[in-house]
């Protein structure tokens, strides 16, 4: 039965990635200070919530993904009483927050891992995690041939001679959920931080968690790291989660039934169809997981058709909603990704993440926003080899150069490095280089500028919050030129999305309510996705 609180359903959240959002401090990472002072940007852009990246204790091994206390925040984020101040602050704006929580590993510095190494093979200590004696002569290799998703093998070899798992870096020791004390603990996490007023989380690798019992051979041991996926069908979406959603979707009702304000569970669910994707999101379980096909497909109106009409097909049937993402901390940025030289901010790849920004903003249900894509930046992409701190670039011998370019500080004024980003110390430098043509996209200046990305994102969210029809409103597909994508959403919203280069004819005729790029009535420019209300 699907609740009567349903704010999250078509809820547009923005992603601040804390440690390159706003740095009150002047070390040169952001923290939870700077999101205070950023709220009112986030509340004029219009955004209904804000999901914080992990900001708890942790040796910053995966930029706080390896978590030692699920429970605190990291000196170098601020304290618990920064928090609360910053839950009070996002209260009074109406902001919603949700957090980013960690459940399928934890830092191998947590207490509990630490007494996992000092306690003996066989032990209630060592249970909580993935323990194994080896193989082959004295235990020597590893117990099964599986790949960390980020290079190497998934095992980790103690002095003691057992194994073991990670399926991320070895400072990422798995947990195991077969463990009752593990999953006692997590719920305590979720009350702790329900306790302190946040709306929801974010549920970090939530198709993980449960490994096969028996941690057999892969037939294709390669296949995580090769894809960057979580695509190991005996690491990966075990059918046991599912009650591990099912009993957090119930800690979040307990506290709906309190004070009527529904908390949102999102989920961040790699499997390999929309079909499996949908049973995170049955009604006792998950409100949303991040459908990642949309963010995967290549700049063309076929794929992006197949991809938005089986999320709608798959998900839509579940009672839940599809949430739509085009960027995040793990990705290329569109305005890179669909093609432009990473200097340029004008060209082709900026055409097209604006008018994959309106697309995704039109479609029915969720959709995320990732800090810096409401002001069009580009990937940096030149960044030297010594500033690089994604673990995936060490673990595959300085090749894999991924996921920097997209954490690079924001601008937020001024005409040089640090923009903003960083207060109060005289030659403070960020935690990575920002390029000198970050300038272009500082948000005082895009505030300023009416052309601006932000100003495309701010309308857009503006239109979306006061026409009914972009929320529930169904999606129906008009017949459109080779090329060109065409809906209508319930009554009289219609939106198109040229992928071509060349003009395609209007599918109304009158001008548009919103436009990615200039667009006359009766036409739509290539590379441009306009909205209209009106009849066809
Ligand atoms: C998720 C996060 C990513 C992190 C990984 C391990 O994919 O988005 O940043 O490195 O999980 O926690």
């Amino acid at each position: 039965m699907l609740s009567k609180y349903r704010w999250w359903r078509d809820a547009v959240i923005y992603q601040v990635y804390v440690r390159s959002f706003l740095d009150s401090t002047g070390d040169g990472v952001g923290d939870l200070a700077g999101v205070r002072a950023g709220l009112p940007y986030l509340k004029k852009l219009g955004v209904d919530g804000i999901w914080l990246s992990p900001f708890y204790p942790s040796p910053q091994h995966d930029h706080g993904y390896d978590v030692a206390d699920y429970r605190d925040v990291d000196p170098l984020f601020g304290d618990l009483a920064e928090f609360d101040l910053l839950m009070a602050a996002a209260r009074r704006l109406g902001v919603k927050v949700l957090l980013d929580i960690v459940p399928n590993h934890c830092s191998s510095e947590h207490p509990a891992f630490r007494a996992a190494l000092d306690a003996a093979p066989g032990s209630a200590a060592r249970a909580r995690f993935h323990f194994a004696d080896g193989r082959g002569p004295e235990g020597a290799e590893p117990p099964n041939n599986w790949h960390a998703m980020f290079g190497g093998p998934a095992w980790t070899r103690v002095d003691d001679g057992q194994w073991y798992l990670h399926m991320f870096t070895p400072e990422q020791p798995d947990w195991n959920w077969r463990d009752p004390e593990v999953a006692a603990d997590f719920e305590s996490t979720l009350r702790f931080w329900l306790d302190r007023g946040v709306d929801g989380f974010r549920i970090d690798v939530a198709a993980g968690l449960f490994k096969h019992p028996d941690l057999p051979d892969s037939d294709d041991p390669e296949a995580d790291a090769r894809t960057r996926d979580s695509v190991n069908p005996l690491a990966w979406n075990q059918p046991e989660v599912h009650d591990v959603w099912r009993r957090w979707r119930a800690v979040c009702e307990e506290y709906t039934a309190r004070d009527g304000r529904e908390r949102l569970l999102v989920g961040e669910v790699s499997v390999p169809t929309a079909r499996e994707h949908a049973l995170y999101v049955r009604p006792d379980e998950l409100h949303q997981a991040f459908f990642f096909d949309l963010l995967g497909a290549p700049w063309d109106a076929d794929a992006f058709r197949k991809v938005i009409s089986e999320a709608m097909q798959d998900i839509a049937g579940t009672g839940s909603t599809v949430t739509w993402v085009l960027n995040n901390h793990d990705q290329v940025r569109t305005v890179t990704r669909y093609g432009e030289p990473a200097t340029e901010g004008s060209g082709l790849g900026a055409a097209r993440a604006r008018a994959a920004a309106l697309l995704m903003l039109a479609l029915p249900g969720a959709a995320y926003i990732y800090q810096g894509e409401e002001l069009g930046l580009p990937e940096v992409v030149d960044l030297p080899d010594d500033v690089l701190t994604d673990p995936i670039f060490r673990r595959t011998g300085n090749r894999a150069r991924i996921r920097d370019g997209c954490r690079v500080p924001l601008p937020w004024s001024g005409q040089a490095s640090p923009f903003g980003f960083t207060s109060g110390v005289e030659g403070a430098k960020p935690w990575l280089p920002q390029p000198s043509y970050f300038a272009e996209y500082a948000t005082d200046r895009a505030l300023a500028d009416t052309r601006s990305f932000w100003h495309l994102y701010r309308d857009g969210l503006q239109l979306r919050a006061s026409l009914p029809q972009l929320g529930e409103g169904e999606l129906r597909w008009l017949d459109s030129a080779p090329g060109v994508l065409a809906f209508t959403r319930g009554d009289g919203v219609v939106c198109a999305v040229n992928f071509g280069t060349a003009p395609a004819p209007a599918p109304v005729s009158g001008s548009p309510l919103l436009s990615s790029g200039p667009c006359p009535a009766g036409v739509l420019p290539g590379s441009t996705a306009a909205w209209w209300i009106g009849d066809l």
